[in-house]
């Protein structure tokens, strides 16, 4: 996301000083960054802070605006390409619902028309109490979106629901909504990401390297695309894209059920996961005790679920199947294409730097029956929106 003029109302909550790392971000993507803040939260972070990360003067007061020849609360409403109001407290939510403009933050919001997005962060009860959450629900119904605020432990002292989600959670929230190509826009993208888990007994499993980082970017890229997105999701640290449907899953059995379940309806399957081709036999109930001399561990074939789909897919269903190899990486992929009845195969190597698992970078090159595209070296959100151009945008 870069070149969108992004503006930020800041309110008068202690989990304001996190904004300064949103805006610095969202700067430093290359956007023009404008804070509004009312005047309680400068109480919590000095304008000039928001100031110096923004490179724009901070909008504070209505009647001090010195600097434009133009009404700046209506210029901005408009020249904005999205509007977010973080952390918004219950008295901003409230204001906001009754359409109260009486300084600067609420006027500019009232005016604007691009999306807007309010990411509420206030103690467990007060967010909770019916007032608030009607206050919340209007705003929905006027099409204002709301972010989910985070469970955790709060600044009060309290544990629970109100937590300022992380800035990268917001910055991911700003991407889903600021207006794009919405070149998918009707359809549905099933994505897996991650690694399988197969279980040994109570205290160990069988699993691999991946971290799903590929896979939820794939899943980002597809729903700033318009897609409605289902990510079927191994374990991962990641979190939980804005706008996608998640469904965690542990054992390759586990995602081959939740995979052939949402296929149907399907009109993209993107098998990105690194799923366990092993599983053991059986799963002891008790934890395995150590003895003298050495262990086997019987292990059975998992179903493979590319292949399982490859055999059903409609003509109008697009598959993408991935293929991590270490040594003759076009032979093994374009077989791995033709036996999976796959649309288009996307190839790494894990042997080059900068590709395969945990970094931000890949190195992949895109396979289908007639053709081999070499994208090179980029990150991992480059290398998603290149793979869906490619591959979905006719
Ligand atoms: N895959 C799958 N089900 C499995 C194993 C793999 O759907 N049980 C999918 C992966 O998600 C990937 C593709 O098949 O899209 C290729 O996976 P990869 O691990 O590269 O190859 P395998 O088919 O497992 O073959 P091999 O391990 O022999 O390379």
């Amino acid at each position: 996301m870069k070149n969108k003029c992004i503006v930020v109302g800041v309110t008068a909550g202690i989990a304001a000083y996190k904004i300064c790392q949103l805006v610095s971000s969202l700067k430093k993507q290359g956007n023009e960054v404008h804070v509004i803040m009312t005047k309680e939260a400068e109480k919590f972070v000095t304008p000039l802070t928001f100031q110096t990360l923004s490179n724009q003067k901070v909008i504070t007061d209505m009647f001090t605006v010195d600097y434009t020849p133009d009404v700046h609360h209506i210029s901005l409403a408009k020249k904005a390409d999205l509007f977010v109001v973080a952390p918004a407290t219950a008295n901003i939510i409230a204001k906001i619902a009754h359409g109260l403009a009486d300084d600067m933050l609420t006027t500019t919001f009232l005016a604007s028309t691009c999306p807007k997005l309010i990411v509420p962060a206030m103690n467990t009860n007060m967010l909770n109490n019916p007032i608030t959450q009607d206050n919340i629900a209007t705003c929905q119904k006027y099409g204002i979106h709301i972010m989910c605020s985070g469970a955790g432990y709060l600044a009060c002292g309290d544990v629970g629901a109100g937590r300022l989600p992380e800035p990268e959670e917001i910055e991911d929230a700003i991407a889903a909504l600021v207006e794009t190509d919405r070149y998918l826009n009707g359809r549905h993208v099933v994505i897996t990401a991650g690694a399988t888990q197969e279980e040994i007994d109570p205290v160990r499993y069988i699993t691999n390297h991946s971290t799903g980082k590929m896979g939820y970017a794939l899943a980002k890229e597809a729903r700033n695309a318009g897609a409605r997105v289902t990510l079927i999701s191994g374990k991962t640290n990641l979190p939980k894209p804005y706008g996608v449907d998640v469904v965690s899953v542990t054992s390759a059995a586990d995602m081959a059920k939740s995979v052939i379940d949402n296929f149907e309806k399907a009109d993209v399957l993107i098998m990105s996961a690194a799923v366990a081709d092993y599983t053991p036999i059986e799963k002891a109930e008790q934890k395995i005790k150590k003895t003298d001399g050495d262990l086997s561990i019987a292990l059975k074939r998992t179903q493979d679920i590319l292949l399982t789909i490859g055999q059903k897919k409609r003509e109008d269903q697009i598959v993408i199947g991935f293929a991590m190899e270490t040594e003759n990486l076009l032979e093994n992929a374009a077989k791995k294409l033709q036996e999976k009845n796959a649309n288009y195969i996307i190839a790494n190597s894990i042997r080059e730097p900068g590709a395969g698992f945990g970094v931000d970078t890949n190195i992949v090159k895109i396979i289908s029956p007639t053709s081999v595209e070499d994208l090179g070296l980029l990150s991992k959100d480059e290398t998603a929106k290149e793979i869906l151009r490619h591959c979905l945008k006719k």
